[in-house]
């Protein structure tokens, strides 16, 4: 690949979905990018910058995109995100939302992993029952969007972080794979969003997952992101970041919460008391998944 069609590709990529490529990157487009141009029925990847350069809206623009994005998510990544969703953020929301409704945003949601795992906390929830919460899922990828939408997993993707109490009520056996139940399914919505565009559009939250997206991202448009996203928040919204993600250094519409490592809030002292002391919240907190891991020997036909 020449200095140039790289220039070319990894401006493309950045301005489509703010994903920063830097010039040792040469290797990873040039691996990804040679299957598109293939399907394409287009030599390689010289055919390819040519084709783009007549046309940079169009659908193989979006192919090279989403090509170059990292999708991978698993069910429980990191867990304190979710320690924190049950023991610091829901009862703050039981306890101060009167009308009973709560609306949460996982952006770059991919193949849904994360918003199903909050929904099933969601549901085990006994002082959250009775309650409306609307769960919308958003992505650059229409393709992984659709697999959130069927809520169908491999054997593999189930094993990751899933406890096998959960996916024994949860989930059933559909041949080879594993789909979420359709109550679980039904309390999510999944919607294509570019996190670059403005959101107003999504309406307003209570709690936003934005997780192993920003990391992407460059200064600047990690600050307009987060900055857009504390305009779609309460005086007492929060955003959960991913474990190599902050707010720190790139903007003051959020704090992080003391405490409780990745939870930063709009007003942080909202969360003080419930932060770091899973105790105080225990009238509120819905049972934790147990966090042993399916066996790696678990039968398929269990
Ligand atoms: C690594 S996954 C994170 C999934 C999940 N949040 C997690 O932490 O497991 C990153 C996702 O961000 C999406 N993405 C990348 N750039 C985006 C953008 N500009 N707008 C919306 N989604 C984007 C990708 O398509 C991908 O599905």
């Amino acid at each position: 690949m020449t200095p140039e069609e790289f220039e070319f590709l990894s401006d493309l990529v950045r301005k489509r979905s703010g994903l920063v490529l830097s010039s040792d990157k040469t290797y990873l487009l040039e691996s990804r990018l040679t299957p598109i141009a293939r399907k394409a029925e287009l030599g390689g990847i010289p055919e390819l910058v040519t084709a783009l350069r007549a046309d940079v809206n169009g659908s193989l623009a979006s192919d090279v995109t989403e090509a170059m994005t990292t999708n991978e998510s698993f069910f429980f990544r990191d867990k304190t995100p979710f320690d924190l969703f049950s023991n610091t953020v829901l009862p703050h929301m039981l306890a101060n939302r009167p009308q009973r409704k709560v609306r949460l945003w996982s952006a770059a949601a991919s193949t849904g992993q994360e918003i199903y795992s909050l929904a099933m906390l969601i549901d085990d929830c006994a002082a959250a029952k009775g309650w409306a919460f609307d769960l919308l899922g958003t992505d650059l990828s229409r393709e992984v969007l659709e697999r959130a939408r069927q809520g169908m997993y491999t054997q593999f993707e189930v094993q990751r972080g899933l406890p096998i109490q959960l996916l024994m009520k949860y989930f059933k056996q559909v041949g080879e794979s594993w789909q979420i139940d359709a109550k679980i399914r039904g309390m999510a919505t999944f919607k294509e969003n570019n996190l670059l565009e403005p959101l107003t559009a999504l309406g307003k939250f209570d709690i936003i997952f934005c997780r192993n997206v920003l990391i992407y991202f460059d200064q600047p448009t990690k600050k307009m992101v987060l900055e857009r996203m504390a305009d779609m928040l309460p005086e007492d919204g929060c955003v959960l970041l991913g474990a190599a993600e902050t707010v720190v250094g790139i903007t003051d519409a959020f704090k992080p919460v003391p405490g409780a490592r990745g939870l930063y809030a709009r007003n942080p002292e909202v969360y003080a008391a419930n932060a770091g002391s899973p105790a105080s919240a225990a009238s509120a907190r819905p049972a934790a998944p147990a966090r042993q891991p399916l066996s790696a020997g678990l039968s398929k036909t269990a």
